[in-house]
């Protein structure tokens, strides 16, 4: 399927204050220079936020990163998951084509979706509410056919069951998640014929089906107001937490041959501004995005030669001073690369 950026984009895109404050607490998972592993859990909060991700969006989470648009466009186009035009206001209903569903009736709840949504896939209803797409498989075939909606599963579908569940929703109600012909998960449609002395009457839902219940959020995106995910490196706040204490190693003097810390001296010479006018393109070395490009040029660096000719010292201060992306000079190799990109520059 051709995945592209819709038409119509908006001028342009911020995470709110919440989400950014959690998008950068997401980044800090990652040691120095591998930020862009970010990548997928700053596409998806975006998403998140704005029901679907813009160009604007992705390029402002490559901003972020330090990554060239490019890639994370790739990203954005490449996984279904992620939409790339705008999504009903209450829902996105994803029903699920492949072959258990088609067989159990997925075309009867496509004919659903076109006659209460709109007639095409990714279009939104008239009411701006729904909007709806057709997907692979979601690994509940033996509850087939079925849909998800939001982050829940309802499965064991009919026409009429969708059309209801299209109803509740749109009248902010939460449906019950899971089977909806009464299983109880994906037993034999005639009852249970195996460990049958762990049936219990009375519990009328599977754990699974039990907690989105509980939990009841269905088709609430997430907007940052949620209890903050206690992680390692968090306190129950979700505040970053003091940093441990250092390891034995980590505490030890350092030894004498160890190289001093660089010194404003050790800063490479600067140009006021690029030469003639014309910067050089730093982004064709490997490891500088458009992020790092700026920070080169703001600390006076515009040309490939000005890097091929840093001494180690030199070299030493700019990753000191490379602000979140500390040691990427050396880890990446500009020094070599830039020696070959001044060469080219010079035949
Ligand atoms: S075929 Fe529909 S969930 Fe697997």
């Amino acid at each position: 399927m051709l995945r592209r950026l819709h038409s119509e984009q908006p001028e342009s895109f911020a995470f709110t204050p919440a989400n950014l404050a959690w998008a950068n607490e997401q980044i800090t998972k990652y040691p120095a220079g591998r930020q862009a592993s970010a990548i997928i859990p700053l596409l998806w909060r975006a998403q998140e936020q704005e029901g679907w991700l813009s160009r604007p969006a992705i390029e402002h989470v490559a901003g972020m990163l330090d990554m060239a648009y490019i890639r994370a466009l790739e990203v954005a186009t490449f996984y279904f998951m992620f939409q790339l035009q705008p999504v009903g206001s209450v829902a996105h209903i994803q029903i699920c084509g492949t072959t258990s569903c088609m067989i159990c009736g997925a075309e009867d709840l496509i004919a659903v979706c076109r006659e209460k949504i709109a007639d095409k896939p990714h279009k939104l209803s008239a009411d701006g509410k729904f909007s709806w797409e057709e997907v692979e498989c979601l690994g509940a075939c033996t509850n087939a056919p079925m849909a998800q909606i939001g982050k829940d599963y309802y499965e064991d579908l009919t026409a009429d069951r969708l059309r209801a569940l299209l109803d509740a929703l749109a009248k902010g109600e939460v449906p019950q998640v899971g089977p909806q012909n009464g299983r109880f998960a994906s037993e034999p449609k005639g009852g249970i014929t195996t460990l049958t002395e762990y049936v219990n009457g009375s519990i009328k839902l599977n754990a699974s089906a039990q907690l989105a219940q509980d939990i009841g959020d269905t088709v609430k995106r997430i907007d940052g107001t949620e209890v903050p995910l206690v992680a390692p490196w968090t306190d129950q706040s979700g505040r970053r937490a003091a940093a441990p204490a250092p390891t034995a190693k980590e505490a030890a003097p350092a030894s004498d041959d160890a190289a001093p810390e660089p010194t404003e001296a050790d800063k490479p010479a600067a140009l006021e501004a690029a030469r003639d006018g014309t910067p050089d393109d730093l982004k064709r070395i490997k490891g500088i995005g458009p992020k790092l490009e700026e920070m080169l040029n703001g600390m006076g660096v515009f040309h490939f030669d000005q890097i091929a000719a840093w001494t180690d010292r030199e070299l030493a201060w700019v990753d000191a001073n490379l602000e979140g992306f500390k040691g990427r000079a050396s880890r990446d190799e500009w020094i070599p690369q830039a020696r070959e990109l001044a060469a080219e520059a010079q035949t």
